[in-house]
């Protein structure tokens, strides 16, 4: 079976999707593009070798070939966007984040869970080969009790007041760093810690990008109910200090870390131990595929939206925290 894609924005990620469904050709095509630029659409019908296109995805779901949909919007557009694709009766791809509110997820959680579609977070970084291992160690129980995760993501942004467009917008990013790169290490520290966040805090900062609404760094504290404490780093102002690892977990027998291509195990008092990794492209590529496998064989994603919704409480408490100089209970 093909499964046949519409692209719901057409914007700069697209083209990540579309290098993705070109390697996934074998079971994967994008029948139909979908956005409000006619020139963006173009350029990615062009790109998968032609498409119907569409400036209104709505006209989209209700008359083209296609059995799910890839959602590439402005976060502010996502929860219309899903909830107008699970009514039709498409599977969905969503990049992150999953929606903005508390509200708007029940939206999505009802529509999904009422049309019987899969919905898949494009949560990328989890096809991070390291990442996987990690998981799969600790699975194992290689360092027993998890005390501590660490993750980040933080990079120096070159933002303009010109060119950061709807990203500058409290209302359309959905605050600020946080709720956009900030959201990878926020479901890889979910991904790591396999529990609920029960708790959270944070202090967020401006330290560079004076010209956008919210905040453009963050470190969060995340309480897990198995006990686990996770700390996330995330920023748009500063490169990371060359020390710093990608992620790391320390538990009751030693740690496992990670600064990319390479897994260390050290357990404690002992030599860390390496596993290598082939460096990898672009995660987008093993996302599409595992996306396409999901609907094809109806297999459940790694994260859905029970995750999206978990990731996206982290983010709404860490938000809340800072206004109101608290500890949040989930
Ligand atoms: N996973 C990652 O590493 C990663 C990286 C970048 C962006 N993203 C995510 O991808 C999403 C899109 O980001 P981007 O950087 O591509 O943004 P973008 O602004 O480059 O693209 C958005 C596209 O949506 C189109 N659009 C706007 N309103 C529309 C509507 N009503 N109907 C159809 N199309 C509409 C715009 O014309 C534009 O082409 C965001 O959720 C962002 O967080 C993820």
């Amino acid at each position: 079976m093909t499964v046949k894609i519409g692209l719901i924005g057409c914007g700069g990620i697209a083209g990540a999707h579309v290098k993705g469904y070109l390697a996934a050709s074998e079971n994967a095509k994008v029948t139909a593009v979908s956005d409000i630029v006619e020139e963006n659409a173009k350029r990615r019908a062009q790109e998968v070798g032609g498409a119907q296109i569409f400036s209104d995805y709505n006209v989209m779901l209700a008359e083209a070939d296609i059995d799910a949909v890839d959602i590439l919007l402005p976060h502010y557009l996502h929860k219309d966007a899903i909830v107008a694709a699970a009514k039709a009766k498409k599977h969905i791809l969503c990049e992150k984040p999953l929606c903005l509110t508390l509200d708007e997820a029940a939206a999505v959680k009802q529509a999904v869970d009422e049309n019987g579609v899969t919905l898949m977070c494009a949560h990328n970084q989890l096809f991070i080969p390291a990442i996987q291992r990690a998981r799969q160690l600790l699975d194992e129980g290689v360092i027993g009790d998890v005390y501590q995760i660490r993750t980040t993501d933080s990079f120096y942004h070159r933002f303009r007041t010109e060119d950061i467009g709807w990203r500058g917008h409290r209302e359309l990013i959905g605050g600020g760093e946080l709720i956009d790169t900030g959201y990878h290490p926020s479901y890889m520290l979910l991904y790591l810690a396999n529990s609920k966040p029960a708790q959270v805090t944070a202090l967020l900062s401006k330290h560079r990008l004076h010209f956008m609404d919210g905040e453009d760094t963050a470190q969060v504290l995340v309480r897990f109910e198995n006990g686990a404490v996770g700390n996330i780093v995330t920023s748009w102002a500063f490169e990371p200090a060359g020390s710093t690892e990608r992620f790391s977990i320390t538990g009751e027998g030693g740690s496992i870390y990670s600064y990319g291509n390479e897994l260390y195990v050290k357990m404690r008092g002992k030599e860390p131990e390496v596993i290598s990794f082939a460096p990898v492209e672009t995660t987008f590529i093993p996302e599409i595929a595992d996306f396409v496998t999901c609907v094809r064989d109806k297999r459940r994603p790694i994260h859905t939206e029970v995750e999206g919704i978990q990731v996206l409480q982290i983010i709404l408490g860490a938000y809340r925290s800072d206004e109101e100089k608290r500890i949040v209970d989930l």
